[in-house]
């Protein structure tokens, strides 16, 4: 594949193109180095819902441009034509990985919708020892160390210790900045001093203004990329919990209810499914009923059989789930 180093000033829109006056674009809009057709944008759209699942609405259309004109940059092409037709005729993993990842959105918190961590507190000590939980679309970092944080102040240290903590993303990029551990203290800064104190150490010298997740929260959390929208995830134990929080809200309703099938086997009996705020799954899914506020319950026994559930799965019109974004 012949490709070029990219021409700033090569655009094709003739309106656009006056090289003695600078460029005229409506008002609002952003100078271009790249055409970006609408064609281009539905292609990008069609691409990143094979391969991740994500529903991109069209007010994603500049973010699209903006995160992938870098791709195209670092390849030293041309247009977004050239770029599509690369990453689907070469079949190169690195560069899907990059496509992927500059599509995600990451936005997170410690102790996000702080809500779910007191009920995780109260639900893992009356769970047989040691308790497994998986948090399954991590980011970088901050909630899988938040689940940490909860499960040493609910069993204690030794306690904890056997606990286990499985972090995953498709993201490649968040999943190297979550293992680092390492956050700007503006970060944790609404954290409590106890909290601080017990979990974080301070930077100095040249990582002052930085935190770093003390080393026996990080060697409960076990960081691995895994794609939710993968038909078999590898996975071959079972979770007393599982995170999937502000993440099946990007996937349209067909593959919410595939996902949920896949967690379904992955739930010890009893274990608790915490959902996002704008996440409903009540008509998704028959497997998990509402117990509070956004915490699903597997509704089956020890015996592998289902307790009656308390939403009809052919109401599944009525969901608030699955909207783009
Ligand atoms: C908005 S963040 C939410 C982070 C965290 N769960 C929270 O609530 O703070 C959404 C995360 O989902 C990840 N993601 C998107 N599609 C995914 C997929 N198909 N499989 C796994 N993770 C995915 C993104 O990479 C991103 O890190």
């Amino acid at each position: 594949m012949a490709t070029r180093a990219p021409q700033r000033s090569a655009r094709t829109s003739p309106e656009r193109a006056l090289p003695d006056q600078g460029e005229l674009v409506r008002v609002g809009e952003q100078a271009r180095d790249f055409e970006f057709t609408s064609a281009d944008f539905a292609r990008i759209r069609e691409l990143i819902h094979r391969s991740a699942g994500i529903s991109l609405s069209d007010h994603k259309r500049d973010m699209a441009y903006s995160r992938l004109a870098r791709r195209l940059r670092a390849r030293g092409l041309d247009t977004f034509k050239q770029y599509l037709d690369l990453l689907e005729a070469e079949n190169d993993p690195a560069e899907w990985e990059a496509f992927t990842n500059a599509l995600t959105t990451n936005l997170t918190a410690f102790f996000r919708e702080a809500h779910h961590f007191p009920i995780l507190a109260d639900f893992v000590p009356r769970r047989a020892q040691p308790v497994s939980v998986w948090c399954s679309a991590a980011s970088t970092g901050e909630e899988p160390y938040s689940i940490a944080m909860t499960l040493i102040e609910a069993l204690g240290e030794s306690g904890a210790r056997q606990a286990s903590v499985l972090a995953t993303d498709i993201d490649t990029q968040v999943l190297a900045k979550a293992e680092a551990g390492m956050y700007q203290f503006d970060q944790v800064k609404h954290l409590s001093p106890e909290r601080l104190k017990r979990f974080f150490l301070k930077g100095t010298g040249a990582h002052a203004g930085m935190v770093k997740v003390r080393p026996e929260v990080r060697a409960m959390v076990r960081f691995e990329q895994l794609n939710l929208t993968d038909r078999d995830y590898q996975l071959r134990s079972q979770f007393d919990a599982i995170f999937c929080r502000n993440v099946m809200i990007y996937f349209d309703k067909p593959t919410q209810a595939q996902v949920l099938a896949r967690f379904e086997p992955l739930m010890k009996s009893g274990g608790l499914l915490f959902a996002g705020h704008s996440e409903n799954f009540t008509y998704v899914t028959q497997a998990f009923k509402l117990r509070g506020q956004t915490v699903y319950e597997l509704t089956r026994d020890a015996t592998g059989v289902r307790t009656p559930s308390r939403a009809p799965a052919s109401a599944a019109h009525h969901t608030t789930g699955g909207v783009t974004v």
